[in-house]
């Protein structure tokens, strides 16, 4: 243990740290404040021990200054056996402990080992509640993890009703992930992305299973109960994701329009995150390359066709032109898997840095 012994006599100095180093500190000295702050500045200590009454920098101006730069370390004061005010100040300052002069050596030493004793305390009581602080924060995390596994195996039952849409949140996550990285989008935004476009369809299970699976134009009416997915796939997710907003907004706004003609808030460009518009984009052409209860899968031609045709109206041109440089040479594969969408990542990589 390191002590800094602070006092303008050389006598009573001594006498301190003699008796420090009896109980085992190793100890400095200085002569005012002032000179304290510079030895501390050089190296810290675990405790000082300090003079009130000094020249140029006496201690009621060290300890305020020393309890901000130095928290941990452990301050005993010595002050007149008359100045019991300024003894209690220096204990409301944060000084743990003060010693009457003239003091007993026993008296110094018994104050000391308090002290430290306190000093102990305080910091594993600090260190208790920054462990218990991360072990809360991980379990959070932990819980939202199951949640968002526990939703995409919701979204993973869900699909396993509708052959047509089998593995489509999948490949939607991996494409947006892609084009998202040529976008530059950054890695924080990517994991919001990536359970948002798992996540995006979600609220179909509360869409009827009558009108999800027909195999007949829609009428006005089933389409907007169709559409009803978006907000009810916000509602399902809310409580656990209040915190994500951009997941939230993935999920609710998959089906704007860059021109304000979507549902269900006619958002224009402008108010729609580049998270939004990239699914916007890789939702419509997978729904499009695979085939729906009302009509065939369309060809990837047509489909890139239909995509250029609506930039700028219903999608984002530059996610159209990104999507386009990753995914334009790259073989789709029909069903996803888990190592398909790997393998439809994988080439639109290699693709990309061609
Ligand atoms: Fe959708």
């Amino acid at each position: 243990m390191s002590c800094l012994v602070v006092d303008d006599e050389p006598h009573l100095r001594s006498i301190l740290v003699r008796l420090l180093t009896e109980q085992g500190f190793v100890c400095r000295q200085a002569g005012n404040g002032r000179e304290a702050l510079r030895e501390l500045e050089r190296e810290p200590a675990d405790l000082v021990i300090s003079d009130i009454r000094m020249p140029e920098m006496d201690g009621i101006q060290l300890l305020p200054e020393l309890r901000q730069r130095w928290p941990d370390t452990a301050v005993v004061m010595v002050t007149a056996v008359s100045d019991v005010r300024s003894a209690i100040w220096c204990l409301t300052q944060g000084a743990l402990d003060y010693v009457a002069k003239p003091f007993q050596v026993e008296d110094v030493q018994a104050r000391v080992r308090q002290a430290l004793e306190k000093r102990r305390l305080i910091l594993e009581n600090r260190d208790y509640q920054q462990n218990l602080e991360q072990k809360v924060e991980a379990q959070a995390r932990r819980i939202e993890e199951l949640f968002v596994v526990a939703v995409q195996s919701l979204a993973h039952a869900l699909e396993a009703k509708d052959p047509y849409t089998r593995g489509h949140s999948a490949r939607v996550a991996a494409y947006a992930i892609t084009v998202a990285r040529t976008l530059g989008v950054e890695d924080g935004v990517l994991e919001d992305l990536r359970i948002g476009a798992e996540l995006h369809d979600i609220g179909k299970i509360g869409v009827r299973e009558s009108v999800l699976n027909k195999p007949a134009k829609l009428s006005d009416e089933e389409y907007l109960h169709i559409m009803e997915h978006t907000v009810i796939g916000e509602k399902i997710l809310m409580p656990l994701l209040k915190d994500r907003p951009r997941i939230l907004q993935i999920v609710r706004s998959h089906h704007e329009r860059i021109d304000g003609a979507g549902l269900p808030d006619g958002l224009k460009s402008g108010d729609l995150p580049l998270a939004v518009r990239i699914v916007t984009v890789v939702d419509a052409f997978d729904a499009m390359t695979t085939g729906r209860a009302y009509r065939p899968p369309l060809p990837r031609e047509a489909v890139f066709d239909e995509l250029r045709a609506e930039s700028g109206r219903q999608f984002d041109p530059a996610v159209v032109a990104a999507f386009e440089r990753a995914f334009g040479n790259v073989a789709l594969l029909p069903i996803a898997t888990p190592i398909a969408v790997e393998a439809l990542h994988d080439a639109a990589v290699a693709a990309l840095s061609r």
